[in-house]
């Protein structure tokens, strides 16, 4: 594993996020982690290759963070990002490649069944991590979009929704325990 590198993203990220002129906020960082996190745990459970998935999941939104004028094309231009940073590592050709697949692919646009299982689990924890951060959810319909106690309700539920559908069918079914658990507080 290189944890040289996965360290570096790390600190990285953190301090990408951590700056003024990005304009998602400090969140960022807590969703990323999030990914991570879901990412290497979907790895673990459907045999991915857990080293590509972790890195990629750590680049997956750099693009979006570092300048926003990035953000509606992030994937094409967080898997260039990645290139460059992976390449200062001496990062192998052939991984390099398998990590900008799993940020051009990471935002369920594409047909899902064609994705390499590396691919699935970077977009898979991408969608299942709203789970991860149900308080945020609530925050922004509740005091930045002032909404009344029904429509914060609805407008979460229907995210994480639509969060879950993203997912790919062994997903759903890996994560249907943490779905009905969110739907059943909510
Ligand atoms: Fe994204
Ligand atoms: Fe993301």
């Amino acid at each position: 594993m290189r944890t040289d590198i996965i360290n570096y993203l790390e600190k990285e990220i953190y301090k990408r996020a951590s700056v003024t002129s990005n304009k998602f906020g400090i969140g960022c960082y807590y969703h990323i982690e999030a990914v991570v996190k879901n990412a290497q745990i979907l790895a673990q459970e459907f045999g991915a290759d857990e080293e590509i998935v972790i890195i990629a999941a750590w680049l997956h939104d750099i693009a979006s963070i570092t300048d926003y004028s990035l953000y509606e094309m992030h994937h094409i231009h967080g898997a260039n990002i990645a290139e460059n940073i992976l390449k200062q590592f001496n990062y192998e050709e052939e991984k390099i490649n398998k990590v900008k697949e799993c940020i051009l692919n990471h935002r369920g646009s594409v047909n899902n069944a064609k994705l390499t299982i590396e691919e699935k689990c970077v977009a898979d924890a991408d969608a299942i991590s709203h789970f991860d951060s149900i308080p945020s959810l609530l925050y922004l319909a509740y005091v930045n979009k002032h909404m009344s106690i029904e429509e914060g309700r609805n407008f979460v539920v229907e995210k994480l929704k639509r969060s879950y559908n993203k997912l790919s069918e062994p997903s759903k079914e890996f994560y249907n325990d943490k779905y009905n658990n969110a739907m059943e507080l909510l």
